[in-house]
């Protein structure tokens, strides 16, 4: 019996199959390596001593995932593979709609088909928009997402509920906060491919010298230094919650459709300057940077209530954001070796 992960050797991916092979189970990973690297696979065999099962397949043609399912005992899914430059899905909105629907659908029909359960959604904060009271829990009402990489993200929990439904299946839907940091090995990371989008893979490279100074995105947001505030939540705590929500839907005897949704992260929220100066304090270094205009799309302030996933899944964020951020340098140390 096997857990499939698709994007497996992507960022969060990559840290969830360590923590599904430290926990006992089989894992079969399908990335396409359009947002990760080869090299992954050996880092995750080096921490943890085990061999994943690996195919390089784009979900998007099904008959190379129905050879997946054909060759292993797929016994639930947790699904990561996705583009997620929330930028670039404003530029090429079909061809993320295509992606991260039809590699969601084509999974769901070989779920269908073959009485398979216990599917988990890797989805994300930006589907409640600009909540209008903090911390936001999973109550919070949802609003429309700017940008079509959120609208994809939304569009997933709604297939997933009526899949869920019409087939008396178990599903868990996993709102990411802001995911951040490393492994502690320094063999896993978030891998940016050309210019970084997201915050701290950017003052990473800054810091490093890669990049000459931090475009921060605007300091006129209603915040006490003027610039947004996120809930920055480790990698790895994230990796454990999904640990976590298999065990539970696995666990359900029930035969009923099971909707578990749940807000990861830390509770805390952090501003651009708060995570810059953490960052120049963990890791005595430099991170010069400019404020510049507001990025289109960016909301003011976004952190969790994540009480519900302590309460039925047993798990918090227990990093801090420096511990998550000391991380970061580390990878970006062991990238250096690679000449990254
Ligand atoms: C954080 C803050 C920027 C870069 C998005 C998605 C979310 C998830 C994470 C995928 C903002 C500011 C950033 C920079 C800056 N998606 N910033 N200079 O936009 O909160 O969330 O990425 O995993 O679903 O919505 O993350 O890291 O891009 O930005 O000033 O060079 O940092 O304005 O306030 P975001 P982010």
């Amino acid at each position: 019996m096997a857990i499939l992960v698709t994007g497996g050797l992507g960022y969060i991916g990559s840290h969830t199959v360590v923590e599904l092979l430290n926990n006992g189970y089989e894992v079969v990973i399908i990335d396409d390596l359009s947002n990760s690297e080869k090299f992954i696979l050996k880092n995750i065999e080096e921490i943890t001593g085990k061999k994943p099962v690996f195919y390089p397949f784009d979900l998007k043609r099904r008959e190379l995932l129905t050879q997946v399912f054909d060759a292993h005992q797929i016994e639930g899914c947790i699904n990561f593979a996705a583009y997620k430059a929330v930028g670039e899905s404003q530029e090429k909105p079909v061809d993320y709609y295509e992606n991260n629907l039809f590699s969601l659908i084509h999974i769901l029909q070989e779920f269908k088909t073959r009485n398979i359960s216990n599917f988990i959604f890797s989805s994300s904060c930006t589907v409640y928009g600009q909540a209008d009271q903090m911390p936001i829990d999973e109550n919070t009402p949802l609003k429309t997402p700017e940008s079509v990489y959120g609208k994809t993200k939304q569009m997933g929990e709604e297939i997933l509920k009526d899949f869920a439904n019409a087939h008396k299946r178990k599903i868990s839907l996993l709102r990411y906060f802001n995911p951040i940091g490393a492994h502690p090995s320094a063999k896993l990371g978030e891998l940016p491919i050309g210019v970084p989008s997201n915050l701290v893979p950017y003052v990473m490279q800054t810091a490093a010298g890669i990049r000459e100074k931090l475009n921060i995105w605007g300091n006129d947001y209603d915040t006490e230094d003027g610039t947004p505030i996120r809930d920055y939540i480790y990698v790895v705590d994230i990796a454990k919650a999904h640990v976590a929500a298999l065990k539970k839907l696995m666990n359900d005897p029930s035969g009923e459709a099971v909707i578990d949704i749940y807000n990861l992260g830390t509770g805390k929220g952090s501003s651009v300057l708060d995570v810059v100066k953490a960052f120049e304090a963990a890791n005595h270094v430099e991170v010069p940077y400019q404020i510049c205009e507001r990025r289109e799309g960016d909301i003011t302030v976004a952190y969790a209530n994540a009480d519900k996933a302590e309460k039925e899944l047993g798990w918090r964020s227990e990093t801090s954001l420096e511990e998550a951020l000391r991380t970061v340098w580390e990878w970006q140390k062991y990238l250096d070796t690679k000449n990254h």
